[in-house]
């Protein structure tokens, strides 16, 4: 099975002067001047309701990118009919042919769509072109290929077994039924990546966008056709969370889920499904990578620079709308003042303005009621006893959802933005007593319920060592003298556990098993 064997796809640097940004540029310029119709896709139509909600940037929010025509519980049933009627032919069909499809929708992505997609993702999601281009781009090209790599193994694994007159062997099938891609709207690579891992293994599929995600679903839509998955296999639609949910976990044949989004959603649907549990065919499948707060632990040993390159970078990039965003930060009084500086220093020259300014590395954050919900922090903090911000702390929603990076420092380890999902630019500090190592670990592993990433600066090997033990459940990415984000398809698998999800790590073998339920067979002479 000598399919291509995957490398990381290259980041491209868009550099003042090359190729890849005047074609960014210009398709930024496209995509702003005009007004686009988004239909909802289901099995070989293009859906118009009629009832139009308009997209627009988050940095810029009175433009409008165009409508997208918003669906009810009629569409959710003729996705799922659609799903259902595809599968046979898709289930059936040599899993080579479907690994050439995938393979060919990365080349569209790395080739003709690459301006596309960053396009759609930098005025639909407000990430700036680099942010784009290691999104949109490189870790949906990166899932694709990988996960490709993985399903030929999965194919290709020994047979069991056979003694004398016996043939033992196992079949890998698909789940029976439809599979749920419900996705979030912070990454369109995870959004792209729901959808097709489960499609990979022969399953079909209904998807549900977060609305503020459906610019750039509608260009991975058309990568999806371009590159020949077959009409109905994937079933895009809009429509609200709840009404969707209400057909999808009441019918027989569903089959499994693939979410990612918060931790509250994932447990009301979990408990749904649990209500539900009789009405399927078959036990549902199901997969969620969910919330964060995501720590940074320093060592008295660490050096102050690299511990504050990694929070700066950390807790900043993506405006923290990144469910492994640094949100939390342990830091001892030995090296604190040292850690302040270079961190204050490096903030001040972080600019922040619309994505299609290319020097702006601070955009907007996704909605109003995201911008509402962070403000409310920020506010917050300004008043509470024993809590100072010593950078940042000012927003603005007139023009585009604006929230300057803000640090927060508390004498209070359990104060609530050391303890709550914020999902902004938003990052918190506790300085510790640098004796007391082991306390701080203590307060690291027991401050929040969730444990998807986290970080330890230190130079000392015992440090590391003793802290990688201890915080063994804190975090299901783990980072030795790095940043707790940035995890690349292919080298760092990633999810976590607690409520951070059922750490099925996208982008492995592991999560493509989940989207088959193998036959055992047994044959004798
Ligand atoms: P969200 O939970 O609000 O939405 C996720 C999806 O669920 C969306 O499509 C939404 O429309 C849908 N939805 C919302 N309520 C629903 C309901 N009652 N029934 C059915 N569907 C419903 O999440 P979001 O704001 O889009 O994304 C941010 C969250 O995602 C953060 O909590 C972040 O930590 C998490 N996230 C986790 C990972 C990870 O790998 N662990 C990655 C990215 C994002
Ligand atoms: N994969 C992304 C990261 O690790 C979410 O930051």
């Amino acid at each position: 099975f000598n399919v291509p064997v995957p490398k990381n796809e290259p980041v491209k640097a868009y550099a003042p002067g090359s190729p890849e940004r005047a074609e960014l540029q210009k398709t930024l310029k496209e995509f702003r001047s005009q007004e686009i119709d988004v239909p909802m896709y289901i099995g070989s139509e293009e859906v118009r309701t009629g009832n139009k909600k308009s997209m627009s940037p988050p940095h810029d929010h009175q433009h409008i990118l165009g409508y997208f025509h918003e669906g009810d519980a009629s569409h959710v049933e003729q996705a799922i009919n659609a799903a259902l009627g595809a599968k046979a032919a898709w289930e059936t069909m040599e899993w080579e042919q479907r690994a050439a499809i995938f393979l060919k929708a990365a080349d569209l992505l790395a080739g003709p769509y690459r301006a596309k997609i960053n396009a759609a993702t930098m005025l639909g999601q407000s990430k700036n072109a680099f942010q784009a281009e290691i999104d949109a781009a490189c870790e949906f090209i990166d899932f694709l290929k990988f996960n490709v790599q993985y399903m030929t193994e999965i194919y290709a694994q020994q047979p069991p077994v056979s003694g004398d007159g016996v043939w033992n062997r196992v079949e890998q099938r698909p789940l029976e039924g439809f599979v749920f891609a419900l996705t979030p709207f912070n990454f369109t690579a995870i959004a792209g990546n729901l959808p097709t891992s489960a499609a990979m293994m022969g399953n079909t599929i209904v998807w549900k966008p977060a609305y503020t995600q459906i610019y750039s679903a509608k260009v991975l839509m058309d990568v999806f056709k371009e590159a020949g998955v077959p009409d109905g296999v994937i079933n895009l639609i809009y429509v609200d969370g709840p009404t969707a949910g209400d057909i999808i976990f009441n019918h027989p044949d569903f089959a499994g889920i693939h979410f990612t989004g918060s931790t509250g959603v994932f447990q009301h649907i979990w408990k749904t499904i649990g209500e539900n549990i009789f009405k399927y065919k078959s036990y549902p499948r199901i997969v969620g990578e969910t919330g964060g707060k995501d720590f940074v632990i320093a060592h008295k040993s660490a050096n102050p620079k690299a511990v504050a390159v990694g929070l700066s970078r950390g807790a900043f990039e993506f405006q923290g709308q990144k469910c492994s965003a640094a949100s939390r930060a342990y830091i001892p009084n030995n090296i604190w003042a040292d850690v302040k500086k270079y961190l204050l220093e490096d903030l001040s020259s972080m600019k922040m303005g619309p994505t299609e300014d290319f020097s702006n590395f601070i955009n907007a954050v996704i909605d109003e009621k995201s911008f509402d919900k962070i403000s409310k922090y920020i506010t917050e903090a300004k008043g509470a006893e024993g809590v100072e911000i010593i950078s940042g702390g000012n927003f603005d929603k007139s023009k585009g959802y604006f929230i300057e990076p803000t640090v927060i420092v508390t004498q209070d380890p359990m104060y609530k933005t050391m303890q709550e999902e914020i999902f902004g630019p938003v990052l918190t500090i506790y300085v510790y007593n640098a004796e007391h190592f082991e306390e701080a670990l203590e307060l690291v592993d027991q401050t929040s319920p969730y444990a998807l990433t986290g970080a330890i600066f230190s130079t000392d090997r015992y440090a590391i060592e003793f802290a990688t033990k201890k915080l063994r459940n804190a975090a299901g990415n783990f980072y030795i003298n790095d940043k707790p984000t940035g995890a690349v398809v292919g080298q760092q698998p990633f999810g976590g556990a607690r409520a951070s999800g059922t750490n099925d790590k996208a982008g492995s073998m592991i999560n493509l098993l989940r989207w088959v339920s193998p036959r055992t067979i047994k044959e004798t002479f």
